[in-house]
């Protein structure tokens, strides 16, 4: 098919990214979700196939362009996600988890519409699963994880216990509350810091370039 003039280096290797929001339903009609535009992992598997490896995408909805030569998982909620995940994840050869995945899914209404009555309404909510820390925990030799860290408050302190929790070869963390960076930008300022304790902070650039950057650091590991 389809072929582009760029290094082969990931030539024979098969690429998973997950991307996007996920979106935990409520009642008919609402959903609990986040901003995640998808555009950080659409990078990713861009760049993965420029570099000539298989790309599988699992994309929450709302998740933007991919070129038809990445296969689309399309997904709904956090849920829907780690299924697609988990099914795919013996055949990858690495994995990138760029998803805005909720923590917490809403106790469901049910299929209805919720009416309004009273003046306060409580909603309450369970945990999801870890997709990265499940499917890091369970890597097998020669599978590589990238993970991302998305933090307001001691970036570099949060993404090395990320990076230990979630057995990653990579964290890529950014300050969500920075301008320019985190959720729906075409931009971010990242840290990297990965197994080996290499450390460091690179200034705000688009995310495709990021994206490269961080394939090329992992080749390199
Ligand atoms: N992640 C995941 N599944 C989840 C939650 C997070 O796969 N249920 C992944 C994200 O895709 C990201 C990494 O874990 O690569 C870190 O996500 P983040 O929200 O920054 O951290 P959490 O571990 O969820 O912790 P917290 O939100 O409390 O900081
Ligand atoms: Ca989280």
């Amino acid at each position: 098919g389809l072929r582009a003039l760029a290094p082969q280096d990931m030539a024979g290797q098969t690429v998973m990214v997950t991307l996007g929001p996920t979106r935990e339903k409520w009642d008919g009609v609402r959903f609990w979700s986040n901003p995640s535009s998808g555009t950080m992992g659409a990078s990713f598997a861009v760049a993965a196939w420029l570099r000539g490896a298989k790309v599988h995408a699992i994309c929450g909805q709302g998740t933007p362009w991919l070129p038809s030569v990445i296969t689309r998982h399309d997904v709904t909620s956090a849920a829907d996600m780690y299924e697609a995940a988990d099914s795919l994840w013996n055949a990858i050869d690495i994995g990138v988890f760029t998803a805005a995945v909720a923590d917490y899914t809403p106790v469901p209404f049910g299929d209805s519409k919720f009416k309004k009555g009273g003046d306060d309404l409580t909603v309450s909510f369970t945990r999801t699963v870890d997709i990265l820390k499940t499917l890091g925990t369970a890597k097998q030799d020669g599978q590589k994880v990238i993970g991302f860290a998305a933090e307001t408050d001691n970036l570099h302190d949060n993404m090395k216990k990320k990076l230990a929790a979630k057995n990653a070869d990579i964290i890529v963390g950014n300050n969500v509350a920075k301008s320019g960076s985190g959720f729906g930008t075409a931009t971010n300022e990242v840290c990297i810091v990965d197994k080996n304790g290499r450390q460091e902070d690179w200034p705000l650039a688009p995310k495709p370039e990021v994206a490269w950057r961080v394939f090329d650091w992992l080749l390199q590991l």
